[in-house]
């Protein structure tokens, strides 16, 4: 072959490829453009060099000189595309982002339904003039039961019925006698701690866990909830107990609830009643109240001829399980999402 013509095709194939690498605007373009240009087998180079070989011996320098130079060009020609695909979307290998789409939604968590039933119990009891307050979950003797009136050799301490931590340092008897620690059995420990740092007159609620050595079914679990009432000023009457129980039954159940109290016993009240919420069609029973207990207001040094009170315990997950027609309360506490994302 001439040279000149050797000189040409090189500078035609050099303007070509850099043209090709130029307007591949995604990886499978480039790809193409180098296969068909500088491709080991049969890009169009390949064939080019295999001419040098037809070249007269004296125009060989010539055109090896031209050969790398178009070989360079070409080169940077691909560098130049391959960053550039590498920062663009492959077109052959999806479709193009389309803008009209309608979003794919994030699926947000939210409360379970116990938190949620503390929350909207609170706002219904804070309508009613009820603050909120706490107390630790673990527990000694005197809040748990001696200021109640449950003395040392009543049956509510039975270790049986309670969680009884054992604390290293202590004898076994004293693991379960006056020194003891235990997780509260009921929030009606709160009801002390109130009133120990507080004076009268006194509207609360305290929501919290308890913990009792109950075997699981479809009304028990050994960790629930309470939502422990206490009101005490001068001549608080079981009347308005009766009707700050109604009032909260018809809120937060509907208006079709009626409220029954049965005679019953609790240490710390005097006289103490179950509460019965009567709800399509049936009696349920949700929790104990009564008027506290004269020794009990002695207990945390008021006196008990100028303040009288009330107070009410009444269990969370049956509330929620009636509102939101749950059947077994083990549901609530199995962590399994289909059930909890309908709440
Ligand atoms: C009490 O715990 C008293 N402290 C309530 C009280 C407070 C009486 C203030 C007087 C004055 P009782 O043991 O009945 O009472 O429990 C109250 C409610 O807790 C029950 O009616 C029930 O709704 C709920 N409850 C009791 N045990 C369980 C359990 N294992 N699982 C779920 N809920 C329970």
């Amino acid at each position: 072959m001439e040279l000149a013509a050797f000189l040409t095709n090189l500078e035609r194939l050099a303007v070509e490829a850099e043209q090709a690498f130029q307007t591949a605007n995604d990886a499978v373009a480039v790809e193409n453009a180098r296969v068909q240009y500088v491709g080991a087998r049969s890009g169009q180079m390949k064939s080019l060099q295999k001419e040098m070989g037809s070249l007269a011996a004296l125009d060989r320098p010539a055109g090896g000189k031209k050969l790398n130079e178009v070989k360079q060009r070409i080169q940077s020609a691909l560098d130049g595309a391959v960053a550039r695909a590498s920062t663009q979307p492959t077109a052959a290998l999806g479709p193009k982002l389309d803008p009209t789409l309608p979003g794919r939604r994030i699926r947000l968590g939210h409360l379970h339904p116990i938190t949620q039933t503390i929350e909207h119990l609170k706002q219904i009891m804070g309508r009613l003039g009820f603050g909120v307050a706490e107390g630790p979950e673990v527990e000694d003797t005197w809040h748990n039961f001696v200021a109640l009136n449950i003395p040392e050799d009543h049956p509510a301490r039975d270790p049986l019925d309670n969680f009884y931590l054992s604390v290293a340092e202590q004898t076994a008897i004293d693991n379960v006698g006056a020194n003891a620690r235990l997780l509260r059995s009921q929030t009606s420990t709160v009801q002390i701690r109130v009133m120990e740092s507080t004076a009268p007159p006194i509207r609360i609620i305290s929501l919290g866990r308890v913990y009792r050595p109950d075997e699981a079914d479809a009304t028990h679990f050994p960790m629930f909830h309470q939502m422990e009432g206490l009101w005490i000023d001068r001549h608080v009457t079981m009347a308005q107990l009766k009707s700050v129980l109604r009032m909260f039954a018809t809120n937060y159940l509907g208006g079709d609830v009626s409220i029954r109290f049965r005679p019953s016993f609790f240490p710390f009240t005097e006289p103490s009643v179950e509460v019965d919420f009567l709800w399509n069609g049936n009696w349920i029973e949700f929790g104990g109240a009564g008027m506290v207990d004269p020794n009990v207001l002695s207990a945390v040094g008021y006196d008990s001829e100028q303040v009288t009170g009330f107070a009410f315990g009444l269990g969370v997950e049956r509330l929620c399980m009636r509102r939101h027609g749950v059947l077994d309360i083990r549901d609530l506490y199995r962590n399994d999402l289909r059930f909890l994302q309908q709440f």
